[in-house]
């Protein structure tokens, strides 16, 4: 099985609405049931500035996606990386994460000069947290009843990365 990363393109906005469909995708982020293809195909059309998009491809299909949003125009936050990233239910905990964070990684360290990559995590999200240790990040604080999740607040980490 070969994972193929490459850069989100508007076009995909029907595949990525797809992964935020999944109960599991919805568990793990911030984001809503439902979530509206109208809506993604803006999203995807007209990102932010500093936002790098990434899509993780098996034989074409879209199964990832990362977001890592860098500020260039906020001059004491240019070292600056923040992570979002969610995988296809049905694809998880088959490297498909491992990869999209390897390429993100490599592009703030190599291509970027970031140095600091942060990213929240919910405390209950085990396999997340691994993933993100795995790649040197180390918890930095707690933030108590972060977000509403299926009727409960749940506590966030905030996580970091810090390259030396
Ligand atoms: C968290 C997420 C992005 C990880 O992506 P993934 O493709 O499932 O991750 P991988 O298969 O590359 O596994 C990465 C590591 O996570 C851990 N892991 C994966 N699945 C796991 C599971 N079911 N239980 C515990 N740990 C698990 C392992 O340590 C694994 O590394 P290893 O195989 O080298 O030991 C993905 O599961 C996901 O999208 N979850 C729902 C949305 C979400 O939680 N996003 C993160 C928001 S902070």
């Amino acid at each position: 099985m070969t994972i193929t990363i490459r850069r989100t393109e508007p076009g995909d906005y029907e595949a990525v609405r797809q992964i935020f469909n999944g109960p599991k995708a919805v568990w793990g982020t911030l984001q809503v049931p439902f979530p509206s293809a109208e809506q993604w195909r803006k999203r995807l059309a007209e990102p932010p500035e500093g936002l790098f998009s990434l899509v993780a491809c098996i034989e074409q299909e879209v199964v990832g996606q990362l977001s890592l949003q860098t500020f260039p125009h906020r001059p004491r936050r240019r070292h600056v990386g923040q992570i979002g990233m969610v995988v296809r239910d049905d694809w998880q905990g088959q490297g498909v994460g491992t990869a999209l964070m390897q390429a993100a990684v490599d592009l703030a360290d190599k291509w970027l000069n970031l140095t600091r990559l942060e990213l929240d995590v919910y405390v209950d999200n085990d396999p997340a947290i691994r993933l993100y240790e795995k790649f040197g990040f180390n918890i930095e604080g707690t933030m108590v009843d972060f977000a509403f999740r299926d009727g409960q607040y749940v506590d966030t980490y905030l996580m970091a990365r810090l390259r030396k």
